[in-house]
């Protein structure tokens, strides 16, 4: 069912957020919901997950902490160390705690969107993947990521970890475990997959 909070929502958003960022807040929405209906899956979760799912990129850091330390879900040490990741985990909590949502298949998504981890489900799939091929992201390879994902998102998840990990181990960062295991599930498929053709 839609939520019929989603006008304040969005108001929330564009008054606590960059233009640039509102704008992508809305376009992940809008592909997250693309991304639900193509694979089977209830598109007003998808919707709303991709609308919240950066709603506290632009707190300030310590208030993100804070709402970190509050969280239900495990963060990793590599995680806790990476202050960029911190806004998904605190997202979370946040849209718990001022929505009252407790749908784990909205708060989940936004909790792992930022590192992705293994055997995620469709709605962690289609918010991971909606944050990277929204509409106005221009990063070199999106437009092939983009249309990989729209007509296998298995095949769009390999692609996104595969980048990742490249990313990750280009800019000396510590790759949290979750990450990992992600690439190393969406590989093994892909092989899977080859050795039956
Ligand atoms: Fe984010
Ligand atoms: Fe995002």
């Amino acid at each position: 069912m839609t939520d019929k909070r989603i006008p304040e929502m969005k108001e929330y958003l564009r008054e606590n957020l960059s233009e640039k960022r509102f704008v992508h807040s809305l376009n992940v929405a809008d592909a997250a919901k693309r991304l639900a209906e193509i694979n089977g899956a209830d598109a007003d979760r998808a919707y709303l997950s991709g609308l919240l799912h950066d709603i506290c990129k632009e707190l300030p850091p310590k208030e993100q902490l804070e709402l970190v330390r509050r969280s239900e879900f495990a963060v990793s040490e590599a995680e806790l160390n990476a202050p960029k990741t911190h806004h998904a985990i605190a997202g979370a909590v946040f849209v718990k705690e001022k929505y009252g949502i407790t749908d784990p298949d909205v708060l989940s998504p936004i909790r792992w969107h930022t590192v992705g981890k293994g055997g995620m489900n469709i709605y962690e799939k289609i918010l991971y993947m909606a944050d990277l091929i929204s509409d106005e992201r221009d990063y070199p390879d999106c437009e092939r990521i983009r249309s990989i994902t729209y007509g296998d998102i298995e095949r769009g998840l390999y692609e996104a970890f595969k980048w990742m990990m490249t990313e990750n181990i280009a800019k000396f960062r510590i790759i949290p475990k979750s990450t990992f295991d992600a690439y190393n599930e969406y590989t093994a498929l892909m092989q899977k997959r080859q050795s039956e053709l």
